[in-house]
């Protein structure tokens, strides 16, 4: 029998796929849903009207003794709601579990053809992303799947952090990256308890002013692994988010998290619980102003090219793709 397609072709840097002409889809949140509970699961349908992304998660924060009815769950709520142009997504044990295999078997098998992305987590080197492009391709051979299915890898591992670049290369099927702080912290031994967000502890002072106060200030934990991320994934042509912020009870700190990714080139973030859905999508959706700003610079340059001042700022070729970004992303908002 031919095979479809290989897809355990490592790409070069930057080089066109044919699975990079899919459909560009907002996902500026990524639900997660625990789908071992049925009360969760009966809120898909309705949540799915209100997020980008439904992800049906397996692996941490599911008891061990729930991962068989959670990947049952996920296949039945796969089966039942019609998800339309929202995601759907599941997170899957890491490869070396004993859930991983039938994960993906039994995921593939029932729902191969609704589902769009494998979250793959605790990803060190690009052969795990390999492992599961191949096991995927067989997959798709033998049910016969119409679409790839994608995968997304979470950066959660010093080892991870340190192949960034491979990873993000090593398939055509690669979707993006996430950052994991969690277990990206306990791997690197930092000394937090937090998912996520900034430390109190973790600042510099001002320096001093004569006898007068020094200010400390807070830094962001996260954005070394961030710009890696971004550049890595943007060198790629794939797409950088933000993971978890664990701290449901302060929103402002979930929303200055997020937005510090968004600026710094990501797309989403994942929302764990109710009230940051709506934070990711006000954060990940371009401001207005920012817009009406980045539309002047268009309409002053119409061929992108030469140096024009606006409002005292000088404009050039650069900002005119600057501009482009954020004037992409608000169509993509409105259509
Ligand atoms: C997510 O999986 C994390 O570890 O932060
Ligand atoms: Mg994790």
């Amino acid at each position: 029998m031919k095979l479809p397609r290989q897809f355990f072709q490592p790409l070069a840097i930057g080089a066109p796929s044919p699975l990079r002409e899919l459909p560009v889809r907002l996902e500026r949140m990524i639900h997660f849903v625990p789908p071992h509970m049925e009360k969760m699961r009966a809120k898909v349908p309705e949540l799915a009207r209100q997020v980008d992304v439904v992800l049906g998660n397996l692996e941490d924060a599911i008891p061990v003794d729930a991962k068989e009815a959670a990947r049952k769950g996920f296949i039945e709520m796969g089966k039942s709601v019609d998800f339309g142009p929202t995601g759907l997504w599941t997170r899957i044990n890491a490869l070396n579990s004993p859930w991983a295999l039938d994960d993906v078997i039994e995921i593939v098998g029932a729902i191969g053809n609704k589902l769009d992305v494998i979250m793959l987590p605790k990803v060190d080197g690009p052969w795990d992303i390999h492992y599961l492009d191949q096991l995927l391709a067989q997959l798709e051979a033998r049910h016969k799947i119409a679409k790839p299915i994608l995968i997304h890898a979470i950066l959660e591992t010093a080892q991870g952090v340190n192949n960034v670049e491979a990873i993000a290369t090593a398939s055509p099927r690669m979707h993006g990256m996430s950052l994991g702080p969690a277990d990206l912290a306990a791997s690197r031994a930092m000394k937090t308890t937090r998912v996520g967000g900034g430390h109190p502890e973790y600042k510099v002072l001002a320096d001093a002013a004569g006898d007068g106060p020094r200010a400390a200030y807070q830094q962001d934990l996260w954005h070394y692994t961030v710009g890696r991320m971004v550049d890595a994934c943007a060198a790629a042509g794939i797409k950088p988010f933000y993971g978890p912020f664990g701290d449901f009870s302060d929103q402002a700190a979930c929303e200055s998290q997020f937005r510090n990714a968004f600026l710094m080139g990501c797309l989403g973030a994942w929302s764990l619980h109710p009230t940051q859905i709506a934070i990711a999508k006000a954060v990940f959706s371009p401001d207005p102003a920012e817009v009406a700003f980045a539309r002047k610079i268009v309409d002053a340059m119409p061929d992108g090219a030469g140096a024009v001042m606006i409002d005292g700022k000088m404009q050039d070729d650069a900002t005119w793709k600057q501009a482009k970004v954020l004037i992409d992303l608000a169509k993509l908002v409105a259509a």
